[in-house]
């Protein structure tokens, strides 16, 4: 994954709480935001990859957080339902910068889907989680939309609302995954998914960890324990640190602030 979508933070704030992580009551430091942000866009170009950008919106703070734009496959954009009031509206500037760029874009799904927030492509199969802000349902009517191949994984800790902070691929034999983020049944379909995972304590889920951004062979993730240091090293994984404080205050990381543009994803009946 090397083509990135990122939104600058201009009107980020935290002015309503959908997730355990906001508290409204807490300020953000804006500069120190700006900063972050512009060193996770550094840091993907100085990795070899490239960032497209949409212009941020005010009074959609959260917009910021491009990765529950939509799902892509190919040259195909899904926009995403999302659950909540406060970011309904991102969606109609997302499908006019795809559509402007000549993307095919899809009708969106009646129930909640989150975007790549909640739907991770791995070795050409599409994660999808959903019990917390994706609805389960939203997942058979993409099907029927798209016939992508997909497994379904339920989250049970509202920590871990999106599947982008429990589950991270990184290249077509390893992934990181918080397995306190999961249902025993999905836990099991995970390992049978991913031939070499690397399991995360849930001190390291709850630091970030999972929510990284894969360039290559470079992770750029927002703190990085030793334990986990090594077990990338041992894969030919390199760590870079970018600290994300102010956007962790919103429940994001930097992940959450990019949308991977160029995933594929394959076809097959939905088991
Ligand atoms: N405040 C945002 C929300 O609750 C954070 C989104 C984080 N995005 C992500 N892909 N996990 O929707």
């Amino acid at each position: 994954m090397t083509r990135f979508l990122m939104c600058p933070p201009f009107h980020y704030e935290v002015s309503y709480s959908i997730n355990p992580w906001m508290n409204v009551t807490v300020d953000v430091d804006h500069d120190l935001a700006k900063s972050q942000w512009f060193r996770l866009f550094g840091a993907i170009d100085a990795c070899g990859g490239s960032v497209e950008l949409i212009d941020p919106v005010e009074g959609l703070p959260d917009m910021v957080f491009v990765a529950n734009g939509g799902l892509i496959d190919g040259e195909v954009f899904l926009p995403s339902s999302m659950r909540h009031p406060q970011r309904q509206g991102e969606k109609t500037y997302l499908c006019d910068w795809f559509a402007e760029r000549g993307w095919k874009v899809l009708e969106s799904p009646v129930d909640c889907q989150e975007g790549a927030g909640d739907a991770l492509v791995f070795n050409g199969r599409l994660a999808g989680g959903h019990g917390m802000r994706s609805q389960r349902s939203a997942y058979p009517a993409i099907h029927a939309q798209t016939g992508w191949d997909m497994r379904l994984l339920r989250l049970i800790d509202p920590r871990f609302y999106h599947l982008d902070i429990a589950f991270c691929p990184l290249n077509n034999d390893s992934a990181l995954i918080v397995p306190a983020a999961f249902d025993a049944a999905s836990l099991t379909v995970l390992r049978e998914l991913v031939p070499d995972p690397i399991e995360l304590t849930l001190q390291e889920g709850l630091a970030f960890s999972a929510n990284s951004v894969v360039v290559g062979d470079s992770v750029i993730m927002s703190a990085c324990s030793e334990r986990l240091r090594h077990l990338l090293r041992q894969r030919g994984f390199d760590v870079l640190l970018c600290d994300m404080s102010e956007f962790v205050k919103a429940g994001g990381g930097c992940r959450c602030l990019t949308l991977a543009l160029d995933t594929t994803i394959g076809e097959a009946a939905l088991t």
